[in-house]
């Protein structure tokens, strides 16, 4: 991994922080995109290319890419994380909200993407890692444009993996279940939220970030060329019944 530059979006805080250490530790050169700044995650990795951008925005989009390029030269593995992952009743749904969710956790990664692509293409190698969600299989019933958006990022991967396996660049899915990040304390997880996930996982305490690490270094390891298209479902079990 010493020769990979990698590129994690949403890499303030939560799994895109964890994600980021984790490659810096296996060898990577790391940049992260956010839409905020990233004081925690930078102080933690040396030499860290900190890009302040929103996934939405294309033209923000395309000059955070080439900023990997100015300072890396190159890029190899691109981590989709960004998103967003508000409960709302379906009938609550405002049109507004319904696009602000397609447009952070579906359009931000096509645009990411995109962007990347012709530098993945360039390297001759790559690795794509779309960060979906357990809720595309538990479908929890207060939270369908988010599950709809992470269902969609699952249809992106897979089409893509198809496109892209003769450029020896790989597209998968990692689908965590809820995790104790700040974001899901503060929401999903509260009023008992993480205990009544526990209770349908099969392992019997709550995700962490770290419990995602070993899949993310799998996923794009020089030796996983031949896993694409997949989604792996890292929830504990929480999908499995
Ligand atoms: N934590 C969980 O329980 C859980 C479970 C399954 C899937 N996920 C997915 O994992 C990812 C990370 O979740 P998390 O809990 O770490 O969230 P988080 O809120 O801690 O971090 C998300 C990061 O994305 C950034 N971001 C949001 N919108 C952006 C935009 N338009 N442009 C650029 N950056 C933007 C935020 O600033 C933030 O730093 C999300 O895609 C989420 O849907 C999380």
């Amino acid at each position: 991994m010493e020769t990979r530059t990698a590129l994690v979006t949403g890499a303030a805080q939560g799994l895109g922080q964890e994600f980021a250490r984790a490659l810096a530790a296996r060898g990577c050169r790391v940049a992260g995109l956010d839409a905020r700044k990233q004081p925690e995650t930078a102080g933690h990795i040396a030499d860290y290319l900190e890009l302040v951008a929103d996934v939405t925005d294309e033209a923000q989009v395309a000059d955070a890419v080439e900023g990997v390029i100015d300072r890396f030269g190159a890029l190899h593995i691109l981590v989709n994380n960004a998103g967003v992952y508000p409960a709302c009743a379906f009938e609550d749904t405002t049109v507004e909200e319904w696009r602000r969710v397609m447009r952070i956790n579906l359009e931000g990664p096509f645009l990411v993407t995109r962007a990347a692509l012709p530098h993945l293409k360039a390297a001759g190698w790559g690795r794509i890692v779309n960060i979906a969600s357990a809720a595309v299989f538990t479908a929890p019933p207060t939270m369908v444009a988010y599950t709809a958006s992470k269902s969609g990022l699952i249809g992106l991967t897979r089409a893509l993996a198809a496109a892209l396996g003769p450029y020896d660049i790989t597209v998968n899915a990692i689908a965590p279940g809820m995790t104790r990040t700040d974001t899901a304390e503060r929401t999903v997880g509260a009023d008992g939220g993480f205990e009544r996930v526990r209770a349908r996982q099969i392992v019997p305490r709550t995700e962490e970030p770290r419990d995602l690490v070993s899949t993310l270094l799998y996923v794009v390891d020089e030796g996983s060329g031949f896993l694409t298209g997949q989604t792996l479902n890292v929830g504990g079990g929480s999908a499995y019944i």
